[in-house]
């Protein structure tokens, strides 16, 4: 009898020990799941953020398909960054405060690295772009002014978010060379950390509409600048399915 006992105690001890081996196995942690570069695709990226068409909007699309809305729209947090100005005390010398904060931090970053950085163009007026545009008109006709400057309510300086960097050198001041001096080449590589894009290249032209500048920066915040880096994707235009191209 005392074995008969003992036999259905060690079953049951056996049977007990299977069900928590079991019921163990059931509630492990199943790591199955492969990391993947999942926040750095667009798919889990919410474009809904902020608004493309806003002109106030830190994502705002401005191009020959999309002028500001309304055209004369003035930005109604302007600063002067501390940064080396090429023009003091001119309008141009102002940007919107996030991105003239990203700027600063930007070219103190840039001067650690030797890399020294100064503001060329940043915020435009509506009526400083109707003297910039009809000045190229007037010395290159339109056709050609319309690939590189655009017209007055249709330029992403009146946003307050783009900025033209030059060297403080001057050396190749708003000219294609730019792209080849360490400044342009620093700027290619690293703006995107600090929140700005390189706007017009040779590879978006057609949807930009513009003639490449390796000098025009748009500031559009980290999230959205280490995306489109991330995803290698050319324009905005392309990243939100927005109209764009040369003709207006
Ligand atoms: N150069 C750029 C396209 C502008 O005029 O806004
Ligand atoms: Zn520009």
């Amino acid at each position: 009898m005392k074995k008969l006992f003992l036999l259905i105690f060690i079953i049951a001890g056996l049977i007990t020990g299977l069900v928590f081996i079991t019921a163990d196995k059931a509630v492990a942690p199943v790591n199955n799941t492969t990391p993947t570069a999942k926040s750095n695709t667009s798919s889990s990226f919410d474009k809904t953020t902020f608004s493309t068409t806003d002109p106030s909007s830190v994502w705002v699309i401005v191009n020959k398909q999309n002028p500001l809305v309304p055209k004369t729209h003035e930005p109604n947090d302007l600063v002067i960054p501390d940064v080396p100005l090429r023009v003091p005390g001119n309008e141009s010398m102002q940007l919107r405060k996030e991105a003239a904060t990203a700027l600063e931090s930007m070219a103190k970053q840039a001067k650690a690295a030797n890399i020294n950085l100064m503001l060329s163009s940043g915020y435009r007026s509506y009526n400083y772009q109707v003297d910039l545009y009809s000045g190229y008109v007037k010395t290159q006709g339109q056709a050609v002014a319309d690939t590189q400057s655009a017209r007055p309510g249709y330029s992403e300086h009146q946003t307050g978010f783009a900025a033209d960097l030059e060297p403080t050198s001057k050396i190749c001041e708003v000219e294609d060379c730019f792209a080849d001096t360490l400044e342009g080449k620093w700027l290619a590589a690293n703006s995107y950390k600090y929140g700005y894009i390189l706007r017009y290249t040779k590879t978006n032209q057609a949807l930009t509409g513009y003639k490449d500048e390796s000098w025009h920066f748009r500031y559009v915040g980290v999230k959205l600048s280490t995306m489109l880096h991330n995803t290698d994707t050319s324009s905005l235009e392309e990243f939100f399915s927005v109209s764009g191209g040369p003709n207006y």
